[in-house]
């Protein structure tokens, strides 16, 4: 299973590169606008200052929305790094575009995927990643993991070789049901990631192991 960071806070994704368990990030216009980074010239640079820091695979984001825009802003955006996946919009377009890349052998992200037959689209058109948003379904009173479900359901059904990235994590038990369920990677917050360290008999464990040390020294 992979973890990728959803952010692109250049100290975080350092944070989360260190930590040594990263293996990719993902970034979106409304997580660059947050950083403050804009402008067309700006946004590529940061792509770059990214796959900088990580080893792994970083989506970058069309803003086109027509085919001919998506293929000449994803073309640009794979030629900045080879850690770029193009990260197209589940649109006519976006399927459309997921097809012509990957006929091309370039990598891409199918993002704002919220139902089956969308990922299903997705798969079809040769995508490398498909991105169901959980989250943001849970957030509409909708069960995100079991989308989650759906898709493993069908990918397995046929073989497709396109990665589940669950997206729109928020919490670690997002991470652990995800991998319960067999989502190929994971995007989420640094938190999400770092929570998992976390139980408090590990550290009363710790505690009581260091005191019983010193006793004897
Ligand atoms: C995925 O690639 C998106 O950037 C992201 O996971 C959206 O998450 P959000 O619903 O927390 O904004």
């Amino acid at each position: 299973m992979k973890f990728f960071v959803d952010t692109a806070n250049l100290d975080q994704i350092r944070d989360a590169q260190n930590l040594g368990v990263l293996d990719g990030v993902t970034t979106n216009p409304s997580l660059m606008a947050k950083e403050g980074i804009t402008g067309r010239e700006n946004i590529l640079k940061h792509y770059v200052a990214i796959c900088n820091i990580v080893d792994g695979d970083v989506s970058a984001e069309v803003i086109a929305t027509d085919f001919d825009g998506m293929v000449k802003e994803g073309e640009e955006l794979a030629s900045l790094h080879e850690q770029i996946i193009v990260k197209l919009p589940m649109i006519k377009a976006g399927v459309k575009a997921a097809k012509y890349f990957s006929d091309k052998g370039i990598k891409t992200n199918v993002t704002l995927v919220f139902s089956a037959g969308q990922a299903l689209l997705a798969a079809k058109a040769g995508a490398t990643y498909v991105s169901p948003f959980i989250g943001r379904l849970d957030d509409i009173s909708t069960d995100g993991l079991n989308l989650i479900a759906e898709i493993r359901l069908i990918y397995d059904n046929y073989g497709f070789e396109t990665q589940i990235l669950a997206a729109s994590v928020r919490h670690t038990m997002h991470v652990i049901d995800c991998a319960k369920l067999g989502a190929d990677v994971i995007t989420g917050p640094l938190s999400s990631i770092e929570g998992l360290l976390n139980h408090p008999l590990t550290d009363i464990g710790l505690a009581k192991f260091l005191a019983d040390y010193n006793k004897g020294n």
